[in-house]
């Protein structure tokens, strides 16, 4: 056949955009891959929803297998989110050999290393750029860009929900709640927002990159992590006062031969490059022994943003699709390092 075919899991917030990217940048596509790629069918919880999206000839449904048991469709794109059912339909759809596209950072978090070596096993693919950093193109950039470097140090707001939240509480005076309320509505909140106010999100996306920074195994229970929940507007205010701005920030290092991953609201200096990140951006500072310091910035979370970071999966696919060398890309760990743990 003279395209490829997506069986599409979800279609909220980042499944639409993956649809509508498809379709306004075919041609975009087509120039990079040399064959159009199509959305051939979508999971979803109700059929009958009313959705602002066109999908064509794409049909909707209840039923995982009718996606997952496909013979004509290649690649599963998973962002219906959650952890155990996403688990078990990665896992089938790679036993099915075909290759896998994730934003889902949770599951990654907790059975990346798992599901990597069951994509290996099968010779599929199994990529996730848009679990962190939304489209912030940040994991191919320590994986590639960086791939010479001993990197000694990464710090980094990687939770859009909390910026957008400490960004309208501290420069529109909004509370606590409407500014949540908004992140929601804007479709940047994970579906149990605690996720995100708690830290847990940043805590699951620092040990994905700390992952790959270090490479070695980090747990997500190695992660120090405390949230925004108990911060105010006063304490925002009281910042200000002293030329502090408050950010969620992730920090991981080498501090004694021991890596430490932690997750803490932090006061920052106004003049410190990340202080300037507002609203649901991401950026990551990277200090690398070699290249020195380098920023990755842009947009954290949203529809789009996030949807270019899962078709640049599906990209890199479809051209591993071509040179028959799916599922050879992943790269063991290389040390056993000793990990600082948060009760130490
Ligand atoms: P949404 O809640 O907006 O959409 C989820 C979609 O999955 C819906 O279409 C829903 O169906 C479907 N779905 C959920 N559970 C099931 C199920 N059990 N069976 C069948 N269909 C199901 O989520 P998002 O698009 O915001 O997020 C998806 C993933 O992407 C998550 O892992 C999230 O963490 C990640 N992510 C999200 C970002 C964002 O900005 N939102 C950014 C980066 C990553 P229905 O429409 O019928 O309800
Ligand atoms: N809820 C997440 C955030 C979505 O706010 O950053 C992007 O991973």
């Amino acid at each position: 056949k003279n395209y490829v075919s997506i069986g599409l899991l979800g279609l909220g917030t980042v499944g639409s955009g993956v649809v509508q990217l498809i379709k306004n940048h075919q041609e975009d596509l087509i120039h990079q891959v040399g064959c159009e790629v199509r959305v051939k069918s979508i999971l979803v919880r109700d059929v009958e929803k009313d959705r602002d999206i066109q999908i064509g000839q794409t049909y909707l449904t209840t039923d995982a297998n009718e996606v997952l048991q496909d013979p004509e469709i290649d690649i599963v794109v998973e962002v219906i989110g959650g952890v155990e059912e996403a688990r078990e339909h990665i896992i089938q759809a790679l036993e099915a050999k075909k290759h896998v596209v994730t934003a889902n950072k949770d599951l990654i978090a907790l059975h990346g290393p798992e599901l990597q070596k069951k994509a290996i096993e099968n010779n599929c693919d199994l990529f996730f750029e848009a679990s962190v950093a939304g489209g912030v193109p940040i994991l191919r950039g320590l994986s590639e860009g960086l791939s010479s470097d001993r990197i000694q140090k990464l710090m980094g707001i990687v939770n859009g929900t909390t910026n957008y939240i400490l960004t309208k509480m501290d420069e529109d005076g909004l509370s606590y709640e409407t500014a949540l309320k908004e992140a929601q509505d804007l479709g940047f909140a994970e579906a149990d927002p605690t996720a995100d106010v708690e830290g847990l999100d940043a805590a699951r996306k620092m040990a994905i990159l700390a992952r790959l920074a270090f490479h070695t195994n980090v747990e997500l229970e190695d992660v120090e992590v405390s949230g925004i929940s108990n911060v105010s507007v006063e304490d925002l205010n009281y910042g200000q006062k002293l030329g502090l701005k408050m950010k969620l920030i992730g920090h991981a290092h080498i501090d004694n031969q021991q890596l430490e991953v932690s997750v803490q609201p932090t006061f920052l200096a106004k003049s410190h490059p990340l202080a300037a990140v507002k609203n649901e951006y991401n950026a990551v500072y990277v200090n690398g022994e070699a290249v020195g310091e380098t920023m990755f910035y842009g947009p954290g979370a949203g529809s789009l943003p996030t949807a270019t970071a899962v078709m640049a999966d599906v990209v890199a696919v479809v051209k591993n699709m071509r040179l028959g060398v799916n599922g050879k890309s992943v790269v063991a760990p290389r040390f056993e390092r000793v990990l600082k743990t948060p009760d130490q």
